[in-house]
């Protein structure tokens, strides 16, 4: 790795933390920045673990909402892996106004810093929630919608990949890049909380005998992506040749799993006694079936993924 300086905001989360990982492994110099609204100390404690010699961390509690916190963190960066926001989907419906304060007002505040410190590459987490209920499968890129949005959370995130294409286009010297993230899971990620993903919310509950929820009849798909694979991913993006920049880019494994298929692959893997699911009403804002095509990240960045679902929750234990 030639950078040296690298900035991940959000470095207390879920996919922050293993960013921090991998450039903690590879001996680089980072900065963290989280406020610890869903994230925690810990998943930090152990992203240091695996410190190369040379490498060094700067930790920075605060908030995105706060240009001078913003400024402070660019300092001498080369690379940004933005990846700090108000996460919830549900969580986004009942509040709108924080989550636009986090996602947009917060996303133009990094942007804007990283524009006036010189940083080189900004890569940020955009999300396959801006294909909302598009029909056409698998999700191009240019298939995105705005009229088809089911939340404020996916509306952000859109908004997102409209600033970091202006800025591109304006300003030459930064360039900015947008990964669509699709149902990412790993170790780490909080299994606790109304609005836990489900993959640790259903493995918590098969290690303790407790039910596991489907919202609607299990038919619906999500393409599972494993964090590692999404590490890889940022690692491709920061080094790939300028004309990524502008670009947004699917991140996923390209396969799409039922919900009932994969309760099945937890329950053979987790608890084979397990008792059958059940079945509740659809979430507003969810997504029926999500399903990549990762031609684009192929192509331009030369990415495949790693792991697939299987061999990911075997990495995860
Ligand atoms: N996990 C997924 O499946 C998935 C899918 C698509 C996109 N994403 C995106 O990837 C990124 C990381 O998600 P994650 O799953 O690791 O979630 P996470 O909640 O674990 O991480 C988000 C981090 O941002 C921090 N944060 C929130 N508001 C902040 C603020 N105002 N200032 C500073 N820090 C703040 C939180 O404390 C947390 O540590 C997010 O941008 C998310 O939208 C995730």
């Amino acid at each position: 790795m030639n950078e040296k300086r690298w900035l991940v905001t959000g470095a207390a989360g879920f996919i922050g933390s293993h960013l921090l990982e991998a450039l903690m492994e590879a001996g680089q110099d980072v900065v963290g920045l989280d406020n610890l609204s869903s994230g925690y100390a810990r998943n930090i404690e152990a992203a240091l673990g695996k410190r190369a010699s040379g490498a060094s961390f700067e930790f920075i509690e605060g908030d995105i909402r706060d240009i001078a916190v913003c400024e402070r963190a660019c300092r001498n960066v080369n690379v940004v892996l933005h990846h700090a926001a108000y996460v919830s989907v549900p969580g986004s419906l009942a509040d709108p106004a924080l989550t636009h304060a986090v996602n947009v007002d917060g996303f133009v505040n990094v942007l804007q810093a990283a524009k006036n410190a010189g940083v080189r590459r900004f890569i940020y987490a955009s999300s396959s929630a801006v294909y909302g209920n598009c029909a056409k499968l698998p999700s191009r890129e240019e298939d995105a919608a705005l009229a088809k949005l089911l939340s404020p959370y996916a509306l952000t995130k859109a908004v997102n990949e409209l600033y970091a294409a202006a800025w591109s286009g304006i300003y030459a010297s930064l360039q900015c890049v947008g990964l669509r993230y699709f149902n990412v899971f790993g170790a780490r990620q909080d299994p606790n909380g109304p609005y836990a993903a489900v993959i640790p919310r259903w493995i918590d509950a098969l290690k303790n005998g407790a039910p596991v929820t489907i919202y609607g009849d299990g038919t619906s798909s999500r393409d599972f992506c494993y964090v590692k694979n999404v590490v890889s991913a940022n690692m491709l993006a920061a080094y790939a040749s300028g004309d990524v920049s502008g670009q947004v880019f699917n991140i996923a494994c390209g396969e799409k799993t039922t919900l009932n298929e994969l309760f099945s692959v937890l329950k053979n893997r987790f608890d084979k006694q397990a008792k059958e699911c059940v079945y509740e009403p659809f979430r507003a804002g969810d997504i029926a079936h999500s399903f990549a095509s990762i031609e684009r990240a192929r192509s331009y960045l030369n990415y495949k993924p790693i792991y697939s679902l299987e061999n990911g929750i075997k990495d995860m234990e």
